[in-house]
């Protein structure tokens, strides 16, 4: 069980647990293909069935659903939401994920400030020696995202991301804990 759910504060940007006024906007975000799934996962869900996921995602590692918001701090504007979920039944993976919903917004830096906070949060509350990601191949945003944060590139998974009427291929990212404590040495990890 998380039960962590303080907010974490960048300079830029806060995560904070998904509020119930923030579900509507959420849920329009989570819907809409061309926001969510060019590269990821998507999935229609009821929006009954979605605030059920947010609440219950708290209690299960394997939960996919959006676990904080990425909230701009200047001015509380939601900008987007962020996840985690191990990968794996029988590996100890567990994989980041991210989104912007506002396009507008993207390509500022909010976003890479906001995975890194949630990495930083993931090995600091969490008995985990990497954290990972996978990307489609082609999303450019996403890979330069994860390298920026010293994620490394440790292969590429063929023909396993169905997306625009064809399958694509995927990059898989990891990041050690002793690769995230080199660069954070005062984390007091
Ligand atoms: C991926 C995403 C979260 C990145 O967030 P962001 O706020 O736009 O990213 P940042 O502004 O922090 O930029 C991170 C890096 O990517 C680069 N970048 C951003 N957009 C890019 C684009 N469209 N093409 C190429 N590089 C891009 C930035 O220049 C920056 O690198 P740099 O600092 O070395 O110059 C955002 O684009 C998004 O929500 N995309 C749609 C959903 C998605 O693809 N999620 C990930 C699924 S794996």
């Amino acid at each position: 069980m998380d039960g962590r759910g303080a907010p974490i504060d960048g300079p830029q940007v806060r995560l904070r647990r998904p509020r119930a006024e923030d579900h509507p906007l959420l849920f329009d975000w989570y819907n809409d293909a061309e926001r969510v799934a060019p590269y990821d996962r998507f999935a229609v869900d009821t929006y009954t069935g979605f605030q059920r996921a947010l609440l219950e995602a708290a209690a299960s590692l394997e939960s996919m659903a959006p676990r904080y918001v990425v909230e701009r701090r200047s001015d509380a504007k939601l900008l987007g939401f962020v996840g985690y979920y191990r990968a794996h039944p029988v590996l100890t993976i567990l994989d980041v994920w991210y989104v912007l919903g506002e396009p507008g917004e993207r390509g500022k830096g909010y976003g890479s400030e906001a995975v890194g906070l949630l990495v930083g949060h993931l090995f600091r509350t969490h008995p985990v020696e990497r954290v990972g990601a996978t990307c489609d191949v082609d999303n450019l945003a996403s890979v330069r995202l994860l390298e920026k944060l010293h994620f490394t590139r440790e292969g590429t998974l063929r023909t396993t991301l169905f997306h625009h009427g064809r399958w694509h291929d995927a990059h898989v990212y990891g990041l050690t804990r002793a690769e995230w404590a080199a660069e954070h040495p005062s984390a007091g990890n």
